[in-house]
């Protein structure tokens, strides 16, 4: 007898750098902080986009263009969107994977980002920068979840694989990528902390 698994969804999850992720952190950390007081325009979309808490997406969302320390991100990113690229056995037909967007996320407590994915775009990550100790992690969700139709839930004791979900702590230093199309959260947060992330995305064509 032969158990056979198709269609995969490949989470990958790495150090971002061997060494030297906390000063790398500190910078960044302050960059984020900087430009949420500099950034207006931000502070008003995430009051209606993102209550409580503030995403440069909405105003600043290619800081690859124009921070150095973000530049370095991309650059740093580089490798493991390859690694990605070759673990999905993407045939990208001589083509280029592009970071088209890259923002930042700083989430106080009872801020919450619900379900979402990332539409118009290829490959997605996160990046993880300041993570005070008990803010959540990101969820994902199985993308056939609307096709289950009569299925069983799984027993308690399911392995994470089979689980119509999957979740990740976040970790400063480690990034995870994923492909546009899968659904992600982040429960709300319960700790009096601010949770600070760069999110990003890449395009093909
Ligand atoms: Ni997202």
């Amino acid at each position: 007898m032969t158990l056979h698994k198709l269609f995969p969804t490949i989470v990958y999850s790495a150090a971002l750098q061997r060494a030297g992720a906390a000063a790398f952190n500190r910078q960044l950390l302050k960059e984020c902080r900087q430009l949420r007081h500099d950034d207006a325009a931000g502070r008003r979309w995430s009051t209606k986009n993102y209550p409580g808490g503030y995403t440069s997406y909405g105003s600043v969302h290619w800081l690859q263009r124009i921070s150095p320390t973000f530049k370095t991100l991309q650059r740093k990113l580089e490798r493991h969107v390859k690694a990605f690229a070759d673990a999905v056995e993407w045939d990208l037909e001589g083509r280029e994977l592009k970071m088209t967007d890259c923002w930042i996320n700083i989430m106080p407590k009872h801020v919450v980002h619900g379900l979402h994915l990332h539409p118009l775009s290829t490959l997605s990550g996160t990046y993880y920068v300041h993570v005070p100790a008990g803010t959540p992690g990101i969820k994902f969700e199985d993308p056939r979840l609307d096709r289950f139709m009569a299925a069983p839930p799984r027993k308690s004791t399911a392995r994470r694989e089979t689980l119509p979900w999957g979740t990740f702590p976040a970790v400063p230093g480690q990034l995870l990528l994923f492909e546009s199309w899968l659904r992600h959260e982040v429960v709300p947060n319960r700790i009096d902390a601010e949770r600070v992330s760069v999110s990003f995305n890449y395009n093909w064509f």
